[in-house]
């Protein structure tokens, strides 16, 4: 468990974890020969600050390793800027291969460990160890994956709201929402939001927490104005239409239509340097490569 030993101190830095100088004293580890940014993807331009934000910060906590992208969702591959396709984690992952890269960390921007996470995991786990191949690859976790990482995210998330939000003031996080079963990490964050902040709720686009459901405990706690915002990794399709969209549908249209004042924070959650922060911190704490002799 060579990790270990790597471990206390990739804890002890606090905004980038994992420095490439930082990990060979300590350990002889390094981020690996590349690291594999993997995210759902965004055909919305201004989205991609997110993207961007993303990027600096592993650059900075693994400097001097090769950074690419990859996005899962194949319709999205060629709505990139530029004119440039995307690569799918199946593209990247055999390019990265061929270009003899052996030892791959990928970072995960996902959020809850549902389908696309799993997806990604199978994906990952067919490409590790293929002769000529990448040898080890490590898979940082989604942002919400335990208790701590969720009783964590909801202290983040209460912190960097904006200044001008007051107490009596109900916060509506709004996530994409899934039928997997890790769809339960969306209630399990409004539980820890919620015994910080009594106006503190989660919402989702699809699945089980719509506005119907909210709606109640919104009216019962005598809120006047909602700060309406995404949970998602970048503020993109959802954000603009079923969030903030001009449509009598969106969670905007329906919460003034039920008498709230809404103020619109439309920004994704990479966005936010510290929980830009935590997804990159999971890498570091990823589990150790398995060894193939
Ligand atoms: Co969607």
């Amino acid at each position: 468990m060579r990790f270990k030993t790597f471990l206390p101190v990739c804890l002890l830095a606090l905004a980038f974890c994992c420095p490439a100088a930082l990990a060979k004293e300590a350990a002889g580890i390094t981020a690996g020969d590349a690291v594999l940014i993997v995210a759902f993807g965004t055909s919305v331009e201004k989205a991609r600050i997110s993207y961007q934000n993303v990027e600096e910060q592993v650059k900075a906590a693994f400097p001097g390793s090769d950074i690419r992208w990859a996005w899962t969702a194949h319709s999205l591959l060629h709505t990139a800027p530029g004119g440039t396709p995307m690569l799918s984690p199946q593209e990247a992952l055999a390019k990265l291969a061929t270009d003899g890269v052996k030892d791959l960390s990928v970072l995960s921007l996902h959020i809850i460990p549902g389908a696309e996470y799993s997806a990604l995991e199978k994906i990952v786990a067919a490409f590790e160890g293929l002769p000529k191949g990448l040898e080890t690859i490590r898979l940082s976790p989604p942002l919400l994956n335990d208790t701590e990482s969720s009783r964590a995210v909801a202290e983040v998330l209460l912190k960097t709201l904006p200044k001008e939000r007051k107490a009596e003031d109900a916060v509506l996080f709004v996530g994409h929402g899934t039928h997997h079963p890790a769809g339960v990490f969306y209630p399990a964050l409004a539980y820890y939001l919620g015994s910080l902040d009594p106006k503190a709720f989660v919402g989702t686009v699809e699945g089980d927490l719509d506005l119907e459901r909210l709606l109640p405990a919104l009216k019962a706690g005598n809120v006047k104005k909602i700060w309406l915002t995404p949970l998602m990794t970048v503020a993109g399709d959802h954000a603009m239409n079923d969030l903030f969209g001009n449509d009598p549908d969106s969670w905007k249209a329906q919460l003034t239509a039920a008498g709230f004042t809404v103020a619109a924070v439309n920004r994704g959650l990479g966005e936010n340097p510290a929980l830009v922060a935590r997804w990159v911190q999971g890498l570091c704490k990823a589990a150790p490569p398995a060894k193939h002799e």
